[in-house]
């Protein structure tokens, strides 16, 4: 048995001498120690060697797996630095080449305009409520004085999930919601998205943001609404900002308005982006109608309010003169960098 622990322990330095890599150690390793290999297959001869034979070969054959692990490293060890000294120097950086630009994070420009509006409203009083995005007919139109089959409806071409589910057309579902859960006065504003079923285009698209504000109260009365939205926008734009209300229709309101804002780009001369009038429309506002008021369970003898809901894109593209609304939602590096 002596001759063959030295036969297989010159086999294994035969082959040994003829690895080229690490890879290679690694397979002769496994092969002469692993479970099937002649090291492994001397054990099981050992029981037919005379007993006082045993512990003699016993240690010859500990010594052999032993001989062979040590040499596998010490092969392995001068490999592994061979190559790694190899890779790093294939690898080699080259410190002279650009570095590539990392973009400082910042918020989103609707984002950066929504808070402001928000800060600004805040300091004027009003706290801030959210509705669902997700809502029934009920509160996107029936409750809104939106009869079934009304023809106002048509006024906003709405995503239904269901005959009652649909994604809200405006920010004005949260009126309803707030005055079933609060009593006045209420001064809320209710930012967020809105969805409509319209063509895309520079001006529209078929998801967008709006601010409303709702102040309800006894005695709150259009003055109010014209003078809290005149303070808004001036604080907004910075700067005294001339506006107009031109009457306009929404089931909701009585009297109701179109505010509009002097054209920010030619300040009222007229251009391409007020379509040469000098005035630009930013949203829908107006006296809460009693009936509106009685179905979020206020007493409309006793109180009145105000409403409006603006164009969160709309303000953003006045503010920065940006000319087409689906810039917003591009995720365009060369546009977000700029705000
Ligand atoms: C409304 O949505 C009313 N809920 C506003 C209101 C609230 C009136 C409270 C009275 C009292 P309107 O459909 O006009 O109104 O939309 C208001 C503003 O949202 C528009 O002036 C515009 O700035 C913005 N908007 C409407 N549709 C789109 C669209 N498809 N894409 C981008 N912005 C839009």
């Amino acid at each position: 048995m002596e001759k063959e622990v030295s036969e297989v322990k010159a086999a294994f330095k035969e082959e040994l001498s003829t690895v080229k890599n690490s890879k290679d150690v690694e397979r002769l390793k496994v092969l002469y120690l692993g479970k099937r290999g002649p090291v492994q297959a001397l054990i099981p001869r050992l029981g037919k060697a005379p007993v006082s034979e045993r512990p003699h070969l016993g240690k010859l054959i500990n010594d052999l797996k032993e001989e062979i692990a040590s040499l596998c490293d010490a092969a392995l060890s001068g490999y592994e630095e061979a190559e790694l000294s190899k890779r790093l120097n294939s690898e080699a950086i080259d410190i002279t080449l650009p570095g590539r630009r990392r973009y400082e994070g910042r918020k989103h420009p609707l984002t950066q305009i929504l808070d402001e509006c928000i800060s600004i409203l805040g300091s004027m009083g009003f706290s801030v409520q959210y509705a669902p995005d997700i809502d029934t007919d009920y509160y996107n139109y029936e409750a809104l004085n939106f009869p079934a089959n009304h023809p106002a409806r048509d006024m906003q071409d709405t995503f239904y999930l269901t005959d009652s589910l649909l994604l809200r057309s405006h920010t004005s579902n949260t009126q309803i919601h707030v005055m079933e859960n609060h009593s006045p006065p209420i001064r809320i504003i209710a930012p967020g998205s809105s969805f409509r079923n319209e063509n895309i285009s520079a001006r529209s698209h078929v998801f967008f943001h709006q601010i409303e504000a709702l102040h309800i109260d006894q005695g709150v009365s259009f003055a109010d609404l014209l003078s809290t939205l005149n303070e808004f926008l001036s604080r907004l734009f910075k700067k005294e900002m001339e506006t107009r209300f031109r009457p306009s229709y929404f089931p909701f309101v009585e009297p109701g308005v179109e505010p509009d804002i002097r054209c920010t780009v030619c300040e009222g001369a007229g251009c391409p982006l007020c379509k040469q009038t000098g005035w630009l429309e930013i949203g829908g506002a107006g006296m809460v109608h009693p009936n509106v008021l009685e179905k979020g369970g206020i007493d409309p003898e006793r109180y009145s309010g105000y409403a409006w809901g603006l164009g969160i894109e709309r303000l953003a593209m006045l503010r920065w003169n940006i000319r087409d609304i689906r810039l917003f939602f591009e995720n365009d590096m060369r546009f977000l960098a700029q705000f």
